[in-house]
């Protein structure tokens, strides 16, 4: 290993008082944590230590003017009991990018995928068993400057915090088109992983909540009538006998889940396209009854069934989920693909390393 991380294990761990059956998403957090300094310019203090409170400044940089960004994965286990990651490499990358765009430092993707493997090595116990539950992992980087000013700090801090969970969203999904509010115009910071993305789509959910419905689906900032995503997750519709997606224009969120989505269906031969979705091609396809699944992709969320879609006045309701075939093979895949029982014929899998081997 290059780096060297000390680790400062806690005296207790906390593993034995948690109920594997009840892991509602984000509310429980393994007993350890990676936490990593930004200071004159190189990444110092490298160390796991035990998960807990921080210190913050009150004219911290990152409270005030946003500079905050985040990844999403996971670390399950094979049925033979190998706890693995999917794809870290490319979470090192889009962090990397969301940091570019937002004037922050990048992480050598070696430091990343060391501090990863050791901590999950070391809680390799929180990730639960079911298939479908896993240990979501949790990357944040924020400017740790004290002072105000809109300026780019120089300090930053790096933590990864990882936690068991259930699925993000346990039912079928309603989604009500946004026709007022926008997530994100090309030129923006869309394809950021920033917090202030999400901080713009509460208020909007909330009102979707408010009618019954779970999430907004995005639409583009200019015309209000192209898809763009839903604030969870990427979004696929199953017209006919195609599979569509918004191409990724600046705007969207390159999902890691949505490319290895792309990748399955053009392995399996289905028709797939990524390019503009007009809002109208949807309620057409309804309307002749060819709208047969629709289905959002994220780390959180997997594979996300939706029941509903509400345009105006319109409320398209999908057939039963049952029906839903495509995103059913597409779970049952991914599910595969992290247990064994489906070759991980693109090479995806990387079983952590036991640090007392490296
Ligand atoms: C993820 O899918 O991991 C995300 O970061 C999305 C968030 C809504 C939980």
């Amino acid at each position: 290993m290059k780096y060297n991380i000390s680790t400062h294990p806690v005296e207790t761990s906390r593993l034995s008082t948690i109920d594997f059956d009840n892991i509602p998403f984000g509310q429980t957090f393994s007993d350890h944590m990676f936490s990593a300094d930004f200071i004159n310019g190189e990444w110092t203090n490298l160390q796991i230590v035990p998960f807990g409170d921080l210190a913050i400044s009150p004219v911290n940089l990152a409270l005030h003017y946003g500079q905050s960004i985040f990844e999403g994965m996971k670390a399950t286990k094979k049925l033979d009991g190998t706890p693995c990651f999917l794809r870290p490499a490319m979470h090192s990358d889009r962090m990397n990018a969301s940091a570019e765009r937002m004037c922050m430092p990048t992480i050598p993707e070696d430091l990343f995928l060391q501090a990863l493997h050791e901590l999950v090595d070391l809680d390799k116990g929180w990730i639960p068993p079911a298939v479908g539950s896993a240990l979501y992992i949790r990357p944040v980087m924020f400017a740790m400057d004290a002072m105000l000013g809109v300026k780019v700090s120089k300090t930053y801090k790096f933590l990864i915090v990882t936690g068991p969970v259930g699925p993000y969203y346990p039912k079928p999904v309603k989604l009500l088109v946004e026709d007022t509010y926008v997530r994100a115009a090309v030129g923006g910071v869309g394809e950021a992983k920033t917090a202030g993305n999400y901080a713009a789509s509460l208020y909007p959910a909330n009102r979707a909540i408010e009618q019954g419905y779970d999430q907004v689906m995005w639409m583009d900032a200019k015309e209000f009538k192209y898809v763009q995503e839903v604030g969870t997750m990427n979004i696929f519709f199953v017209m006919g006998n195609k599979i569509v997606t918004p191409a990724t224009d600046g705007a969207i969120l390159k999902g890691i889940t949505r490319n290895s989505i792309l990748h399955i269906l053009k392995a399996k031969g289905y028709d797939v396209e990524e390019r503009l979705v007009h809002i109208d091609e949807v309620v057409e396809s309804y309307k002749k009854g060819e709208l047969k699944e629709i289905f959002g992709t994220g780390t959180a969320a997997v594979i996300a069934n939706v029941s509903h879609l509400k345009y105006g006045d319109l409320v398209m309701e999908l057939p039963p989920v049952s029906e839903h075939k495509t995103a059913i093979m597409l779970k049952k895949e991914i599910d595969g693909i992290r247990s064994g029982e489906v070759e991980d014929t693109f090479g995806w899998i990387e079983p952590v390393k036991s640090v007392v081997n490296v």
